[in-house]
């Protein structure tokens, strides 16, 4: 399976015609590369970004219905009627800022899944603690948010080991080491295990996220990272592109 990185833009750039600029200097420059990428513009941009060759879009969230009265609200099917094949379920910054709860996640990795969109959901510990601490959360937070999701089902999405205090965002943010998410991974493999049986656990991309960058992602993949959830690098293309020619 070929490496996966994801862009999530949040809320950026400032206008359509950087969301452009940004979005074709990218999909020239990964063109000949060996990664998938996904793109995730804020909803607003998305009509701005095609889909083309290893170039794929997401969103950045959803909901769980599918029409009716959820002001601000953009549904699933919505983000697949626009081109897109992924979406971003569960960032800490929505559930930090928005009050997103496990439960509601679950929804809409259900909701997700429903109409064929592969959420890239996000798993991680809020403060760098001592492993078996950590590994509890990790563990709680997989049970919740793929509550009665099949094990058919849970083959098609992608997690990624997100800790809370990597992310470049945070007061005193530093990547994770490559040994830490290297026990993450397989700790997260092993849970799916659990849940879903040996088959699916195996085929599951996780990705890590957490202040990656071209230099560093390297030792990402090589810990076990099947790929990536890049901020604040994805806005700037040339070093994107360059994370992206590294990661393999
Ligand atoms: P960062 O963000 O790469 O800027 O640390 C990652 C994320 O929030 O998904």
């Amino acid at each position: 399976m070929k490496n996966l990185i994801v862009a999530n833009w949040k809320m950026n750039p400032a206008n359509a015609d950087e969301a452009t600029k940004l979005a074709d200097a990218v999909t020239a420059g990964v063109k000949e590369m060996a990664a998938e990428v996904v793109l995730c513009p804020p909803f607003v941009f998305i009509p701005q970004v095609s889909p083309s060759g290893n170039v794929h879009i997401g969103g950045q969230d959803c909901f769980w219905e599918d029409a009716g009265a959820f002001t601000g609200e953009v549904s699933a099917r919505m983000l697949v009627h626009f081109g897109c094949s992924h979406v971003i379920l569960g960032h800490s910054e929505r559930k930090n800022y928005m009050g997103e709860t496990f439960g509601m996640i679950n929804k809409k990795v259900r909701a997700s899944l429903d109409v064929g969109l592969t959420p890239v959901i996000c798993i991680g510990e809020k403060t760098r603690g001592e492993g078996s601490e950590n590994k509890e959360e990790l563990a709680s937070q997989m049970s919740e948010v793929l509550r009665d999701v099949s094990p058919e089902d849970a083959g098609k999405l992608v997690l990624a080991y997100e800790p809370e205090w990597a992310i470049s965002s945070n007061e005193n943010a530093q990547p994770a080491h490559p040994e830490d998410c290297t026990a993450a991974v397989e700790f997260m493999r092993a849970t799916a295990h659990e849940m879903f049986g040996d088959d699916v656990a195996r085929q599951i991309p996780i990705l890590y996220g957490g202040s990656t960058n071209s230099e560093n992602i390297k030792g990402f993949i090589d810990a076990g990272a099947a790929g990536a959830l890049v901020g604040s690098v994805s806005l700037d293309a040339d070093e994107f592109v360059r994370l992206v020619k590294n990661a393999v």
